[in-house]
């Protein structure tokens, strides 16, 4: 493993934390404390993270393209090295013993790392090789988990051959040769149908009742929501938000309505539809967002018609409108602004930067 020299910048400003900050809860196998990663030429990755990850958790780590996910977790596994702050995995400090955290960690990065040429059978065995896995006890530990990926009618075909679905599960899989204590998986299920999704999911949380705890990032919304104990929400380098699923949703405290409008010619719609707005009760806030504005309120589906009305008066023409419960969604918009739309990412998108082959760790 090639270790990149830091750059020396740095941590410059301040972060703000918009729901919490560091938990301090709890048995932590991950503590990260001001983390800064800067890419020449100084590019601020990563600007100022803290988080902690529990023991037996899934942790999810929420965000859209670019956002840091891919450096933080390149960090955390020693594969980059940071710029400052402080990286501690299961008491072990990134800088003091990078060695001994590859030992207790399985890595399966956002870029299949498996070889075409190799059979699955093969590829699981080469890693095995890597990871001084004894011969015996390597082949019933390839059998075990060829069952547990369902790859087992597939393993002796080339992976070249394999679908997308089973690129990923081989490539999962591999990241489990060494038992790791901690599983780091980088977007796991970007690029899969629901169906292949599902078993990813499905299996993911297997391997966590089992007791490993499992960092994964993700821009799926319902796959953070679906899977994680607890996530941060990770947006420009800084963390948006942090907590479990349900707390949240349950931080905007209302529900959401969110409302498009027609091109009138005239002013800013989004300022008159706020002016509109302004003498109804029950309202608790009006935000700006892409597109139009979100109104949030307790009971919203009482005020629908009222703020139908209430635009209408002021002739403002409605493109969309819709009402939603609290999601994973609305916390990202309410927090960056944005809306964080998984569908935009294109499945195979790959950095000309980012490894081709899995490196034993
Ligand atoms: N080796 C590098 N050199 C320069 N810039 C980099 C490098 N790696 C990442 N970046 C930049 O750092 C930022 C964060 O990238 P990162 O890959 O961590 O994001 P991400 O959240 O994983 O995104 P994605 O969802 O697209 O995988 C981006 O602006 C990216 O272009
Ligand atoms: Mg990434």
């Amino acid at each position: 493993m090639t270790a990149l020299a830091t750059t020396g910048v740095s941590k410059s400003r301040s972060v703000s934390v918009a729901v919490s900050s560091v938990t301090t809860q709890g048995d932590s196998i991950i503590r990260v404390q001001d983390l800064v990663k800067v890419y020449d030429p100084n590019i601020r990755a990563v600007d100022g993270i803290s988080f902690e990850v529990r023991r037996g958790e899934i942790f999810g780590f929420l965000g859209p393209n670019g956002a840091g996910k891919t450096t933080t977790i390149k960090v955390i596994t020693t594969l980059i090295r940071k710029t400052s702050g402080s990286v501690i995995v299961d008491g072990i400090d990134v800088d003091k013993e990078p060695a001994a955290i590859r030992k207790i960690i399985g890595y399966a990065a956002q870029e299949v790392g498996i070889d075409d040429e190799l059979t699955g059978r093969e590829n699981l065995r080469l890693q095995c090789a890597l990871y001084h896995v004894p011969r015996a006890e390597a082949e019933s530990r390839i059998a075990e988990l060829l069952k547990a990926i369902d790859l087992e009618d597939a393993a002796d075909r080339r992976a070249g051959t394999y679908s997308g679905g089973m690129r990923k599960r081989l490539d999962l899989s591999m990241a489990l040769i060494p038992r790791p204590k901690v599983l780091f998986l980088d977007e796991p299920t970007t690029g899969l149908d629901p169906q292949n999704r599902s078993a990813v999911w499905e299996y993911i949380r297997r391997l966590n009742e089992r007791g490993m705890t499992i960092f994964l990032t993700t821009q799926y919304m319902e796959e953070a929501d679906r899977l994680a104990d607890r996530l941060c929400i990770i947006d420009h380098g800084h963390i948006m938000a942090e907590g479990t699923p349900a707390s949240l949703k349950g931080s905007i405290g209302a529900d959401v309505v969110t409302l498009s409008f027609k091109e009138n010619g005239g002013a800013n719609p989004r300022d008159a539809a706020k002016a509109a707005l302004a003498r109804i009760d029950g309202i608790s806030e009006i935000q700006e967002v892409e597109g139009g504005i979100a109104i949030y309120a307790r009971d919203a589906p009482a005020l629908v018609p009222q703020i139908v009305l209430a635009l209408n008066d002021g002739h403002l023409d409605i493109a969309e409108l819709t009402l939603t419960h609290p999601t994973l969604d609305d916390v990202f918009m309410k927090y960056t602004g944005r809306k964080m739309r998984a569908e935009e990412v294109t499945p195979q998108r790959r950095t000309p930067w980012g490894a081709r082959r899995r490196r034993p760790m």
